[in-house]
């Protein structure tokens, strides 16, 4: 055997055995909360951290995939749901949250808000990193929050109305940019409408989780639309997604992960509707690290709203390496 290749076998088990991730098709379980967390959304710090938002334990935890460890970020009070997170400049996030009766999903009226959350200041158990942008109070139920290249500006998605807002971080500003009938749930069995959002190349993704859409739209800088609403594909109950540079989106949801190419053919990569593999799938984030470069995170609730063949447990931080699909 030549030198580099033993290299290259070795490096091979050393990463195989040091790191959580699977090199098959395999899902492999980075963290696992208690019974009942429900894992809304997640952003991946810099640094290749986790944050993970809970709309059940209405908190904001950190999970470490390299070492398989979690911390509580911040604990808010009781009730009140942390759903979308997304980072507005260096390690510095805004999240949104809301009163939610979690086996309804009606969220309690004037109930929602945005915070932010400065992980740059943070330091584990003495340190609020979190302060209030603004009480949303016309807002239903904020779902998730992208940034717009206007410096501090988010759009939120309202999943109850079916409308995306602007809030302007800065000074807690918010109104209606986007205002359309494909945003608005017509399911009602499913009383919510779109949900995950990103952008990529001046087209906003969103879906529309009780309408089993993933669609686009062009917008300018100020997240105005420029064109019509173009719908990309159809997928049983899309919720978030990440979304990679040349538009291919990963779709969690449905208890699968569902790949999306940009010209709407859809694949799914691993779980299936009746299987506890993804269970409860909510959310999916790339790695951000050269460790985990090519690894997808899926957050879960552990199958707390419509438990796989009966079974329930705490939601997940899963991990699939997305790579060898190519
Ligand atoms: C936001 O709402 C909370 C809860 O209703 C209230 O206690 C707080 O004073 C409000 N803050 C602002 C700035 O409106
Ligand atoms: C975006 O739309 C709003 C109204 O919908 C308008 O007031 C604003 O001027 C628009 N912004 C830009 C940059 O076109
Ligand atoms: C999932 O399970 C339900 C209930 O047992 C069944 O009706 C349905 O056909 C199954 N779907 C798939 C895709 O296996
Ligand atoms: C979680 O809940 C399930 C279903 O109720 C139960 O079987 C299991 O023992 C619980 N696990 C823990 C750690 O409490």
């Amino acid at each position: 055997m030549r030198t580099s290749n033993l290299f290259v076998l070795l490096t091979s088990i050393f990463l195989a055995n040091s790191l959580p991730f699977p090199n098959d098709n395999a899902v492999g379980v980075v963290w696992q909360f208690p019974n009942t967390t429900w894992i809304e959304n997640l952003a991946v710090r810099q640094n290749g951290k986790i944050l993970c938002t809970s709309l059940s334990a209405a908190a904001i935890f950190m999970v470490n995939p390299f070492e398989h460890t979690e911390t509580t970020v911040h604990q808010f009070e009781a009730g009140n749901g942390v759903l979308g997170i997304t980072e507005i400049e260096d390690d510095v996030f805004v999240i949104v949250s809301s009163r939610v009766n979690l086996a309804t999903s009606a969220a309690a009226p004037g109930s929602a808000a945005a915070w932010k959350v400065d992980m740059g200041t943070w330091t584990q158990g003495d340190n609020n990193p979190v302060t209030l942008i603004a009480n949303l109070t016309d807002v239903g139920l904020p779902d998730g929050v992208v940034p717009l290249s206007e410096p501090g500006a988010v759009l939120i998605a309202d999943a109850t109305k079916g409308l995306i807002w602007k809030l302007a971080t800065i000074n807690g500003k918010y109104t209606v940019v986007i205002q359309d009938d494909i945003l608005v749930s017509s399911n009602p069995r499913i009383p919510l409408g779109v949900d995950g959002l990103h952008i990529v190349d001046g087209y906003l993704y969103f879906t529309n989780l009780g309408d089993n859409i993933l669609c686009r739209v062009s917008i300018d800088n100020a997240g105005n639309a420029t064109d019509e609403i173009e719908l990309v594909a159809t997928m049983p109950a899309p919720d978030d997604f990440a979304l990679a540079a040349e538009g291919t989106a990963y779709v969690a949801g449905a208890n699968q992960l569902y790949r999306v190419s940009p010209a709407g053919q859809v694949d799914v990569l691993a779980g299936g509707i009746n299987d506890t593999t993804l269970e409860g799938a909510t959310s999916a984030q790339f790695g951000r690290t050269r460790h985990d470069a090519g690894v997808l995170y899926i957050g879960t609730n552990g199958g707390l709203l419509v438990p796989v063949n009966g079974r329930l447990i705490g939601g997940q931080i899963l991990a699939v390496n997305i790579d060898q699909f190519a």
